[in-house]
C-alpha cells in the first residue's frame, strides 16, 4: 500500500500551515499510521518545530540536486520522520530550471511511499516552484485561514495554481476542505466568517471542514519545546480541535486509540 499524501497550503503566511502539518503529523503518528513529514518551505519552520537542528541535517534541497538518496535525507524526531528543509532551498526557483522540474518532489517521494501511511507536506506562503511541486506530488490539498486575514482576495489565484496543476500534471488533485484556525466560537463575526469561509470553499469546490481549530497559547509555545501541540499541550483546545480534524480525514482507517489516552 501507499501512502496518502496531503499538502497544507495557503499563500498568505502565518495562517497556521505548519501548526497544522505538525499536529496532523503527531495525531497521525499517536494512531499507530506511519508518517512522513516533508518541509518544502526554506524557513524550515516543521522541522525546526519538531525538534530537529535543520542547519545541520540532510535536507530535501540535498535530494532534488541529486546529492543524496531520499532515504538517506530523511531525520527521525520523537514525533515522525522528517524530511527537513532550510534556507538553501531558497535557491530552488532559479536552481532548478530543467524540464520536468515540477516532479522533483514526486520522484524523491515514490522511493519511499510505500513505507508509510500518510505523507504530509507543509508549503511555503508562495504559490511557485515548490507550491507547485507539492501540488504534483500529492493526492490532495488543505487550507488553512484565519478570520483576520480571511477574504475572497487571493482565492483566485490558488484557484488557477490548482486547475493548472490538474490540467498538466495531476488530473486527480482534490481539495480536502478550507481548515478555519484561531477560531473564536463566541466572537460576534463569527457567522461573517462561516459564510465568507463557505464562499471561499464553494469557489474552489470543496468544503469548510466541520473542525475547527480555536487559539491557544499553547499552540504558540509548542514549537519552541519541539513538538506538536497535540504532544506539548494534550489537553489544550487547539490539540482537541486538531484530534477531531485528524479523525475527519483519516478517522477510518485510523480512529483515535482512546485507551491511551488520559482522560
Ligand atoms: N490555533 C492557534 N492558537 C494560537 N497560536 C497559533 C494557532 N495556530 C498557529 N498559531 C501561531 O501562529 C503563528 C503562525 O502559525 P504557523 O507558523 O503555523 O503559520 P504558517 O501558515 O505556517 O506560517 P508561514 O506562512 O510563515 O509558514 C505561529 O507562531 C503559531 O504558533
Ligand atoms: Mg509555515
Amino acid at each position: 500500500m501507499s501512502a496518502t499524501v496531503v499538502t497544507i497550503t495557503n499563500q498568505k503566511g502565518g495562517v497556521g500551515k505548519t501548526t497544522t502539518a505538525a499536529a496532523l503529523l503527531a495525531s497521525l503518528s499517536n494512531r499507530g499510521a506511519r508518517v512522513l513529514g516533508v518541509d518544502l518551505d526554506p524557513q524550515g519552520s516543521l522541522g525546526f518545530s519538531l525538534g530537529l537542528d535543520i542547519e545541520h541535517c540532510k535536507t530535501v534541497y540535498d535530494v532534488f540536486r541529486g546529492e543524496v538518496s531520499t532515504e538517506e535525507a530523511i531525520s527521525t524526531t520523537d514525533t515522525c520522520d522528517i524530511l527537513a528543509s532550510n534556507i538553501l532551498l531558497s535557491a530552488a526557483e532559479i536552481e532548478f530550471n530543467k524540464p520536468g522540474r515540477e516532479f522533483l518532489l514526486k520522484t524523491a517521494l515514490s522511493k519511499v511511499k510505500d513505507r508509510y501511511d500518510f505523507i504530509i507536506i507543509d508549503t511555503p506562503p508562495a504559490l511557485n516552484i515548490l507550491t507547485v511541486n507539492a501540488y504534483v506530488a500529492t493526492d490532495s490539498l488543505i487550507i488553512p485561514m484565519s478570520p483576520e486575514v480571511l477574504s475572497l482576495l487571493g482565492v483566485s489565484q490558488i484557484k488557477e495554481t490548482i486547475e493548472s496543476v490538474r490540467n498538466y500534471y495531476n488530473s486527480g488533485l482534490t481539495v480536502l476542505g478550507i481548515l478555519l484556525n484561531r477560531f473564536s466560537p463566541r466572537l460576534r463575526l463569527n457567522r461573517e466568517v462561516m459564510e465568507l469561509a463557505e464562499q471561499i470553499a464553494s469557489q474552489l469546490g470543496t468544503v469548510v471542514f466541520q473542525s475547527k481549530i480555536r487559539s491557544s497559547v499553547s499552540a504558540a509555545e509548542a514549537p519552541a519545546h519541539g513538538l506538536s501541540v497535540i504532544d506539548y499541550a494534550p489537553r489544550s483546545n487547539p490539540a482537541a480541535d486538531f484530534e477531531s480534524l485528524c479523525s475527519e480525514i483519516a478517522g477510518d482507517k485510523f480512529p483515535i486509540d482512546t485507551d491511551s489516552k488520559e482522560v
